[in-house]
């Protein structure tokens, strides 16, 4: 779904990304992980053609993203991808079903066919009954599901989402993770999720480190090792009786 080659990019003399090879495959959800200032945000805002890279190629659902004008690349955005940040970014004058309606307004395609998909949507969210509310009626676990709601809109390739519930309390929190898998297991949807939530990492198909600039395999700690190792001796058959 995704490739990415050796990827750079710099914002004038700090070299935040410096050579990023990856391929993310259709229906995968992957997490990016790492410290504060490591350059996540900035690889998915690379992968969602936000920002142009210096160097490297991106190829998105078999598209050379890299080869296009930024028009051409304005319109792939609207028809291909879908964004979720930490904060909805909802339009605060329009209601929860108008703001999901957006991108497919962008897009051009016909009012009577959108207005029925955000519909859809917001039911399969749990949210019929707040179609009218504007984001300022509606919590915060409601306000990001609408916002997965509007990326959802042009039934995009793929979905990138930057630290999605790093404003949610810990119910919210388990019920926009659980939202993520069961439309990829519904649709297949793939995702591509920065976040600093390590259960949500641990549930993935895939974590991605990056430190910085760079993507790093992390060290099995020898401690750690040493301990499942002493664990699973305990358990020899002498001891399991007591088990
Ligand atoms: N538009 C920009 N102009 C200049 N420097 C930037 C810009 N965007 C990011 N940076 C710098 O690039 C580095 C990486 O930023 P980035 O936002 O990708 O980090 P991050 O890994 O997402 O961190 P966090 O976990 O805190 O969100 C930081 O040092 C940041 O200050
Ligand atoms: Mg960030």
């Amino acid at each position: 779904m995704i490739t990415i080659k050796n990827i750079h990019k710099s914002f004038g003399a700090l070299e935040v990304l410096k050579g990023i090879d990856l391929h993310i495959g259709r229906g995968e959800i992957v997490s990016i992980v790492g410290p504060s200032g490591a350059g996540k945000t900035t690889l998915l805002q690379v992968m969602g053609t936000l920002y142009r890279p210096d160097e490297g190629t991106l190829t998105i659902a078999g598209t050379d993203v890299s080869r296009l004008s930024t028009k051409e690349i304005s319109k792939f955005r609207n028809e291909h991808l879908g964004f979720v940040f930490q904060f909805h970014q909802l339009l605060p004058e329009f209601t929860a079903l108008e703001n999901v309606m957006i991108p497919g307004m962008i897009a051009g395609r016909k009012q009577s066919e959108i207005k029925k998909r955000a519909k859809e949507l917001l039911e399969f969210m749990g949210l019929s009954c707040r179609e009218n509310h504007k984001p300022n009626e509606l919590s915060g676990g409601e306000k990001q599901r609408v916002a997965v709601a509007r990326a959802l809109m042009n039934e995009p390739d793929v979905i990138f989402a930057d630290e999605p519930s790093g404003s949610l309390d810990s119910k919210n929190k388990a019920e926009l993770h659980q939202l993520f898998f069961d439309l990829r297991d519904k649709f297949g949807q793939t995702f591509v999720i920065v976040t600093h939530d390590e259960e949500l990492a641990s549930l993935t198909d895939r974590c991605i480190h990056i430190v910085d600039g760079r993507i790093t395999v992390p060290e099995t700690p020898v401690s750690e090792e040493a301990e499942t190792v002493e664990q699973l001796e305990t358990l020899e058959p002498d001891n399991t009786e007591s088990l």
